[in-house]
Order: C-alpha cells, then structure tokens, then sequence
C-alpha cells in the first residue's frame, strides 16, 4: 500500500498558502487492510477512512464513472488495482490533481505545478463536466486566487460555458450552491465568483437578479477591505435588489436567517441611514432593526451601509443617537406606566435623548 498527500494540502503548500486540512489517497489496499491497521470507516457511497490518531482522511485510490442524473448517480472502482494517475484524473483542476509522496516527491502527470506557476485554473479532463458544482468551485478558486494572478483557462470556460448549456447546472442542489457562494464572499476577490459565473454563461441562470456592472458587485469590491463578515459582505452585494428579489434569492439557495435578514435590513433602510441626520422617527428605524435587543446585528447594518453610502459621518450620527437612546431607563418607565404605555413612553423618552443630541 502507498499513500500520497493531495488536493488542496498539495496546492495550498505550493503557493505558500497555510494548509487548513490534510487529505491523503492510499493505493494498493483493500477497506479490510486499513481496518487492520486501526483507521476507522467513514463516508457512505465510497469508503474513507479517518486516522486512528490524526482524524485526517485517508481515502481508497478511486474511479467514478457517471451513470445518472445529479449527486446519485455515480459508480465507483475503489478496487486496489486503481491507479493514482486514475485517481488524479476525475478530479476538478490540475492545481488540485497533484500527489506528494511521504519522501517529499511529488506525483504530477497533469502538469498542476506548471499551472501554478502560470496561474491557470484548469480542468484535468473531460470528466470535468460530471460534477456540476466544479463549475461554482473555480469560480470560488478564482475569487481566492485572483489576487495571485490567476485566471481560467479558455478551454475550461468553453467547457463550463458547455455544461452550462447542456443544462448540467439543473442538477444543482441549493445547498451546494450557497456553500460554493458563502465561501466565495470569505475571499479577497468576492466579485470574481461572479464574473467567472458571467463569462461562462451561468449567471443568468443561476443568479438572474445580480448584474455583473450593478451597485451591488461595485460595492462588494469596497466591503472586502473593510469587513471580512460573510454576512455585511452578502448584504452589501444585494443592497440594491428588490425586497421580493431578496426573499425569491434566499428561498432558492435557503440563506441561512442572519443573511438574510441582515440582507432585507440593509436594502430597505439604506436610505434612510444615509439622511438620519434629517430622520424623523429614528426610533422606528430602531425598531425595526430590532436595535435594543440585537446590538451587534445593528452593528453590521451600519457599516453594510457605510460601504454602500460611503457616508462615515452617518455611521458616527447613528451610533451617537443609539447610545443616547440606550442610556434612557427602561426601569424608571416601566415602574411608573402599564402594558402598551410603557412602550410608547420608552420610544418617546428615547426620541428625546435623540432630539436633545441634535439640539446639541
Ligand atoms: N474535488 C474534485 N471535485 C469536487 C470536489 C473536490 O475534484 N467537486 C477534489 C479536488 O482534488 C480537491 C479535493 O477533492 O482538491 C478535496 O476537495 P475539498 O476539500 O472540497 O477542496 P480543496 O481543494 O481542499 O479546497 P478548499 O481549500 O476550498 O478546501
């Protein structure tokens, strides 16, 4: 049995890159060796085992031919006689499919080091088109590697513009989709997810609302050096949707509640963030923003719309006027008036913390 170091470890190590988490193929061995030798079985369509002390993946050296439609249908040879030049070849990139031996050499028959050195994004072989959500994976590698230099090769977006029109995007799972996207606003290039996604056709099919030019996709730019929160940075890139083009985005991909509340928030009330200064009832904004109970949230409404509005002067007003509007004593009202009352006391006190601030 032998065993290589790949994917992403391999090519995280070649750039330089800190290597989150080690993943390894073992060839020559059957699941009853690597039981044997103390790994414990994981993964339900083909075997992976996890090292007794490290807990890294060990996976059996496998084939994958497509027999169907979508996450199912798939037929794999984990038999020891897979070769890991037949490992290597099903994967998605190049600068993925490279092997190091324990000895430090490396395994490489599909040139991924010389594409790291030119800083091509590059799919292996045609097997390339049988996993629809490699087409979101390299638009993701290109949001994190851009910086770096790299772009896709020509022929990888000829053959993703392909599967785009041969419909194997349908095959797509929501969840998988807004992992891939999630992931992709964590980058340094968030925006080239969607460029990548434009320039081989799927953006329109996969996020019709979002426009390449848009405010959105300008201002997600500005938000990276600013915020590196998911959630700031998905709403800033959807603060010029429609509030029903929100929801309908959210619903398809199942945006996890924070997102897309803080998405709805921002999209709604940037304008009046810009001119609070000039707001009359702030305290309704406060409201709706759910401010009293939910500080941190109102925290990243303020600075999504700071990089949407570039006005730095309202962030400042509208923290100025919250812990005016905090400092007010909701015991001291509570003791004096009943029910409904202490409700409208509390935003009329707060209110005046507020006017006394602009007074000021
Ligand atoms: N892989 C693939 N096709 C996919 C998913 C994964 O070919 N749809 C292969 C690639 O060789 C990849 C390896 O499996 O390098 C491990 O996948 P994963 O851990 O998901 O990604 P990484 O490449 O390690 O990238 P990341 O840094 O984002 O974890």
């Amino acid at each position: 049995m032998k065993i290589y170091l790949v994917g992403g470890a391999v090519r995280d190590e070649l750039l330089g890159r800190p290597v989150q988490e080690k993943d390894w193929v073992v060839v020559g061995a059957t699941p009853e060796q690597m039981l044997k030798r103390g790994f414990r079985k994981v993964g339900k369509d083909f075997p992976v085992f996890l090292h007794p002390e490290t807990g890294e993946e060990y996976a059996l050296a496998r084939t994958e031919r497509k027999v169907g439609r979508g996450y199912t249908g798939f037929q794999f040879d984990t038999s020891p006689a897979v070769s890991l030049e037949e490992d290597l070849i099903r994967r998605d990139l190049t600068i993925n499919a490279i092997a190091k031996k324990p000895d430090g050499e490396f395994f490489d028959p599909y040139h991924g080091r010389a594409d790291i050195e030119n800083k091509w994004l590059r799919h292996v072989s045609p097997a390339f088109v049988e996993d629809p959500v490699r087409v979101l994976r390299v638009a993701r590698f290109a949001a994190r590697f851009f910086e770096s230099g790299f772009r896709v090769a020509p022929e990888t977006n000829a053959l993703m513009t392909e599967m785009v029109h041969s419909g194997e995007l349908d095959a797509l799972v929501p969840e998988r989709v807004w992992k891939e996207w999630e992931k992709s606003l964590t980058e340094k290039n968030p925006e080239k997810f969607f460029e990548v996604l434009s320039d081989c056709t799927a953006l329109p099919q996969l996020f019709p609302t979002i426009v390449l030019s848009g405010k959105g996709v300008q201002a997600l730019q500005r938000a990276v050096s600013l915020t590196s929160d998911p959630c700031i940075r998905l709403a800033v890139l959807l603060h010029d949707l429609t509030v029903l083009d929100i929801q309908e985005l959210s619903d398809r991909y199942r945006l996890p509640g924070d997102y897309r509340e803080l998405a709805l928030l921002v999209a709604k009330y940037v304008g009046q963030y810009n001119t609070i200064d000039q707001e009359k009832n702030v305290i309704a904004l406060f409201r709706d923003l759910d401010a009293f109970r939910r500080e941190e949230r109102m925290r990243q409404f303020v600075l999504a719309c700071r990089i949407i509005t570039q006005n730095d002067e309202a962030a400042r007003t509208v923290e100025t006027y919250f812990l005016a509007a905090k400092s007010v004593d909701v015991k001291k009202i509570a003791a004096v008036f009943k029910g409904k009352e202490i409700g409208e006391q509390l935003d009329r006190a707060r209110q005046e913390a507020i006017e006394k601030i602009r007074k000021g």
